[in-house]
Parts: structure tokens; sequence; C-alpha cells
């Protein structure tokens, strides 16, 4: 082999073991989507929410908010479904997705489909909203939220601006991280 092809043969590895090159030559639009089960990142947090509550998924599925700092239900696993920010969260205890549906309500749901990926959407102040990947309402996002009253607003409700779909994940002790 001559010493100036070893250059073109490196570009012809870079190119057969890289997805994202291939798609990127081809000039198509690429995500990767990650097997949700292997995943990207996963991280072991609480949301509180801006409202003053720890959102929770209970053993019926149901969400809603506490105000309890040990509640288990609000032990949440937040994993990375695709790149851009897409993430499913599901509580450690209670196994349920968050979901949203066509109606924009919040509901658990013990098998993952896209209607359990959300948006990861980083505010001023610290804050992270979640927006519906799958739903909108007449073109406008639809967002995890808790009321004044720790209770889901229904998605067509909420607003990225409004305190209700704010939150600010927190850390869990090593402790509560095996809960499940
Ligand atoms: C929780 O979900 C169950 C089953 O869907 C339902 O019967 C119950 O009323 C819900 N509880 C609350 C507090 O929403
Ligand atoms: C959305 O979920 C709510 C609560 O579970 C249910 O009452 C409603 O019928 C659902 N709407 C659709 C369009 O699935
Ligand atoms: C997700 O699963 C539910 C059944 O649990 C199904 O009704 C729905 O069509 C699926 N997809 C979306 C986007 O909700």
């Amino acid at each position: 082999m001559r010493l100036w092809t070893l250059p073109w043969k490196l570009l012809q590895v870079v190119l057969v073991f890289s997805r994202v090159c291939v798609c990127a030559c081809e000039g198509e639009r690429h995500t990767r989507n990650y097997d949700y089960m292997e995943g990207g990142d996963v991280r072991i947090r609480r949301l509180y929410s801006r409202t003053q509550w720890f959102l929770t998924i209970d053993e019926y599925g149901n969400i809603s908010g506490t105000q309890d700092p040990n509640n288990c239900y609000s032990v949440l696993e937040i994993r990375t479904v695709s790149e851009g920010g897409v993430l499913a969260i599901k509580g450690l205890k209670s196994q349920f997705y968050i979901s949203m549906n066509r109606s924009g309500m919040l509901q658990g749901k013990k098998d993952y489909n896209d209607s359990c990926d959300f948006k990861e959407v980083f505010l001023e102040n610290y804050y992270t909203a979640y927006s519906s990947v799958k739903w909108t309402k007449n073109g406008r996002e639809m967002f995890i939220s808790l009321s004044q009253k720790g209770r889901p607003l229904k998605g067509k409700k909420t607003r990225k601006e409004s305190v209700a779909s704010h939150f600010i994940p927190r850390k869990c002790s090593e402790d509560e991280k095996k809960l499940a």
C-alpha cells in the first residue's frame, strides 16, 4: 500500500463506522434514537415544582404533587430517549411512565411508547419545563405542570411561561436510587 493512500483509507473507515457522518453526507436529517431500555443518560431525580410540590406517580399511575420531601413515589428515573433532550420519566417505585394523551391529560403508563416522550426545555433561573413531544394543541406545546394545589393542569392550559410548568430536578440519596 502506498503511503499517500493511508489518509483516504482512514477516511473510509471513519465513513463506515460513523452513521452520523454517512447521514450527513447523504444530506439526511438525523437524530439518534436510543433503545429506551438501554438508553443514553439515566438520572434519578425528584422534580420539584415552582409551585412547591414534588411530582409523584403513585401505584395506580396517578400523577400529582406531594409536599412530603421523602415520599418514595416522587423518586423518578429520567432517561434520555433521543438526542435533543428527549426524555422518558418513570416513577422508580411505581414503574409507571408519565405520558400525555391527545387531550393533554397526564397519566401513568406501564409500557413506554412515544406518548411518554418529553422534551426538556431549559429556562432561566435554573428551572426546566417538559413538553410533550407527541402532542400539541393548536400548534402550542403542552407541558407537564403542577398547579398551586399540586394537581396536573390539562395540557392546553399550560404555558412555558407559567410557574406551574417550572421544575427543578433534585438529586436523590443513594438509598432512594435503589427503590425499584
Ligand atoms: C387513581 O387512579 C385510580 C385508578 O385509575 C382511580 O380510581 C382513582 O380515583 C385515582 N385517584 C386519584 C386520587 O385520582
Ligand atoms: C386522556 O386521559 C384522560 C384521563 O385518563 C381520559 O379521561 C381521556 O379520555 C383521555 N383522552 C384521550 C383523547 O385519550
Ligand atoms: C401509546 O399506547 C397507548 C396504549 O397504551 C395507545 O393508545 C397510543 O395510541 C400509543 N401511542 C400514543 C402516541 O399515545
